[in-house]
């Protein structure tokens, strides 16, 4: 069995899964559950006893002692974080914590494991640790693309703090020979994003009628990837990738963030007319033709990167790996799914998501 971390937030869920989806292997999935974990993620797989859910953190040194020994997985995947820039910006302990201690606490809890393993157990198990391109920093409209040799740059205290993990991953290779594997991915988007991030908020927001809030000029550059893409990546790393190595992964798509907006704008017109909603711009009063008029431009983000893009030549090159979706194939069918799950969006907007862990699911309390 394969433990996960992490697994009802965006990524996770979304690996948990298609994981599910791709073969009978168990999954044990631990996660706190912070406002990003949401078990409603997950409902598909109540009752499938191939996955289990742990409530609990990875900074809780005798909860992961007591997991390792009791379901000895033959890998780990890492996704448990705090994601969010913005609240790294307002609110950086919380990322120190969960995403440089919790990496920490996990990374001796699986040495101390896989420490006790002999022989072929001992020779496959893996770690792979789910990081991001942020930590490369910010890059020049004329610059290469971040490779898997780019110096490291982060500059939000999120970043920093991922920059920091993937550091301690790549030590536990190099000092203690762990078979670690680190994949460093672009801005992920599809069904599950919590609608603090830019595109499920621009839905949310404008099919409510509410301010588009777009940060500075709206220049700025991201680079793409479907969730399920990533997911693919990431599994074909655990099943091929060299120990010790790093991948990058993306979808070669580096949009403006107007751009973003403005495409959801026009996918909403079409799939949700406003009109057929009767949608009303909630600070002008007045009727909503086309969503891109509730478009706000607002303060930036201090700090904020302008460009990232990830040159992923090398997981297409060495694993044989590349996105089945374009962006256009993929953010039709986010827009969709946003539309086709308005139960679950106003379940995150009410706060009632978080009365899944006692209702639905019967979560097992650490
Ligand atoms: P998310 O915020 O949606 O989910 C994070 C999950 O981790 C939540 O379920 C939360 O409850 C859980 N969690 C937080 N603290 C925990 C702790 N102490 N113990 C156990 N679980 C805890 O994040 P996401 O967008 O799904 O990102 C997942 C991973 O992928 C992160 O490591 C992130 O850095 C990385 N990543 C994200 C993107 C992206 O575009 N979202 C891109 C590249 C890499
Ligand atoms: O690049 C990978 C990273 O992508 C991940 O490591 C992070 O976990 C993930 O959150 C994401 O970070 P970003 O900061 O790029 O994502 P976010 O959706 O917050 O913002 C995308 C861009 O849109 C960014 O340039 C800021 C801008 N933005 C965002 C919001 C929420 C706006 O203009 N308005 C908004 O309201």
């Amino acid at each position: 069995m394969i433990l996960v971390t992490g697994g009802a937030g965006f990524i996770g869920s979304n690996f948990v899964l298609q994981w599910c989806n791709n073969g009978d292997e168990p999954v044990l999935n631990l996660d706190a559950l912070t406002y990003a974990g949401n078990l409603a993620n997950l409902q598909s797989l109540v009752g499938n006893t191939q996955h289990r859910f742990v409530h609990g953190s990875i900074c809780d040194s005798q909860l992961l002692a007591k997991l390792f020994a009791e379901h000895q997985p033959r890998a780990v995947v890492h996704f448990a974080a705090e994601s969010h820039v913005d609240r790294s910006i307002t609110g950086p302990e919380a990322f120190v914590e969960t995403n440089v201690v919790g990496t920490f606490r996990l990374l001796e809890a699986a040495r101390t494991y896989w420490n006790s393993l002999e022989g072929a157990k001992k020779n496959a198990f893996r770690f792979l640790h789910v990081s991001t391109d942020e930590v490369y920093g910010t890059l020049e409209p004329n610059d290469p693309a971040f490779t898997e040799t780019t110096p490291y740059a982060p500059n939000s205290p999120y970043s920093a703090s991922k920059a920091a993990s993937d550091h301690l991953v790549r030590s536990y290779f190099h000092t203690y020979g762990m078979p670690v594997l680190t994949t460093n991915c672009s801005n992920n988007y599809g069904p599950f994003h919590f609608p603090e991030k830019l595109i499920p908020l621009m839905i949310v927001n404008a099919l409510a009628g509410k301010a588009l809030p777009v940060y500075g000029d709206g220049q700025q550059i991201r680079d793409w990837l479907y969730v399920e893409d990533h997911c693919s990546g990431i599994r074909r790393v655990l099943e091929a990738g060299t120990c010790g190595e790093t991948y990058n992964i993306g979808g070669w798509n580096e949009k403006a963030n107007i751009d973003i907006v403005n495409t959801v704008c026009s996918l909403l017109d079409e799939l949700a007319p406003p009109a057929s909603r009767q949608v009303i711009h909630q600070q002008t009063g007045k009727k909503v033709e086309h969503y891109a008029e509730l478009v706000t431009y607002v303060t930036d983000r201090p700090g904020h990167d302008r460009r990232y893009a990830i040159d992923a030549r090398k997981i297409e090159r060495e694993l044989g790996w590349k996105p089945a979706e374009t962006f256009d194939t993929g953010i039709r069918k986010t827009v969709a799914w946003y539309l086709a799950n308005q139960d679950w969006v106003k379940d995150v907007i009410n706060g009632s998501y978080r009365d899944w862990v006692t209702q639905q699911y019967g979560g097992e309390k650490a």
